[in-house]
């Protein structure tokens, strides 16, 4: 980027979570959770521009169904930008969404870290990397995982974020990732609410959070599959009927599906060369076409 330069298109990824424990409820009201959560190469793309002259952000996109008013956390992130960091600008946003709302795979997120960034190379670098990380956090829990695009551990209320070693990192990035998502969309506030309503009975302990935690990186590490956890699975598959069959199908078929944070969004892991046809099949008919959204990698 030079300083002449008015346009700039980010990749915001999608990511899942490979292992969910959420372990209680906060004083800030928030809940504490054990996650590994990593960004996969499927996502939207956001286009930025330096708005001359303007005295307003626009945001458009190629989706109908999403909010392009302030409601939408690309807004958001910009309005921070000017209001904490100095950044006397505005900005024309463009966004070709991929990532479905309501799936637990971080579309919201992603997008407004992706305008930070936008925002970061048109103002050449005004916004340092810690500053950037204090406004992801500020705009939500799981924004800062999107600052690093690579696998991550994420414990407090998603804010808090551990790197893993380059090992674990090379052993996650070797597996693939098929995701699907049932048509109903889950909202990540209705799913906390129903966790706390259930007062602790789909809580699990943080210390076997933990200790499950570091099986799933071992069994990673040795290239085995992992033990999965998402404790938002009970809360999902209690109100929706389209997740029990499908999973036991594709379980007859020897895969293990897991649903992606607080849904509806699920995946199901496997390796380059392995036979996935029957289970494209089979969410294909429990699904259709819209159902099925990638197969794609890890980043
Ligand atoms: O941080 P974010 O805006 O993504 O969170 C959306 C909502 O999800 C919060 O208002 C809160 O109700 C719930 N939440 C929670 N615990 C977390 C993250 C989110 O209770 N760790």
């Amino acid at each position: 980027m030079s300083a002449n330069d008015t346009k700039v298109e980010v990749f915001a990824p999608a990511k899942i979570n490979l292992y969910l424990a959420v372990t209680g409820t906060r004083e800030d009201g928030f809940h504490n959770l054990v996650s590994l959560v990593a960004p996969i190469s499927y996502g939207d793309v956001l286009t930025v521009e330096r708005a001359e002259n303007a005295f307003e952000d626009v945001l458009s996109c190629d989706d109908p169904s999403v909010p392009t008013n302030a409601e939408n956390l690309i807004l958001q992130a910009s309005a921070f930008c000017r209001e904490y960091y100095g950044i006397t600008e505005y900005f024309k946003f463009h966004l070709k969404k991929k990532i479905p709302i309501g799936a637990g795979l971080g579309g919201g997120s992603s997008d407004a870290v992706a305008a930070l960034r936008g925002i970061q190379a048109l103002t050449c670098d005004a916004l340092d990397e810690s500053s950037l990380y204090a406004l992801a956090e500020k705009i939500g829990s799981d924004c800062p995982l999107f600052l690093d695009l690579e696998p991550k551990v994420m414990r407090g209320r998603g804010e808090q974020l551990a790197s893993l070693d380059k090992a674990q990192i090379e052993a996650i990035r070797r597996w693939r990732v098929l995701v699907f998502k049932p048509s109903v969309s889950i909202s990540t506030p209705w799913a906390y609410g129903c966790m706390k309503a259930s007062e602790g009975a789909f809580y699990t302990d943080s210390q076997r959070a933990e200790d499950e935690l570091s099986q799933c990186l071992d069994s990673i590490a040795k290239g085995e599959q992992p033990f999965l956890r998402n404790d938002f699975e009970a809360v999902a598959f209690r109100k929706y009927m389209v997740f029990e069959p499908l999973f036991q199908s594709l379980k007859s078929l020897g895969h293990t599906p897991l649903m992606s944070g607080s849904g509806s969004a699920c995946f199901l892991l496997y390796k380059e060369g392995d036979a996935i046809d029957e289970a494209r099949q089979c969410i294909l008919d429990a699904l259709g076409e819209e159902g099925l959204l990638a197969p794609c990698a890890f980043l």
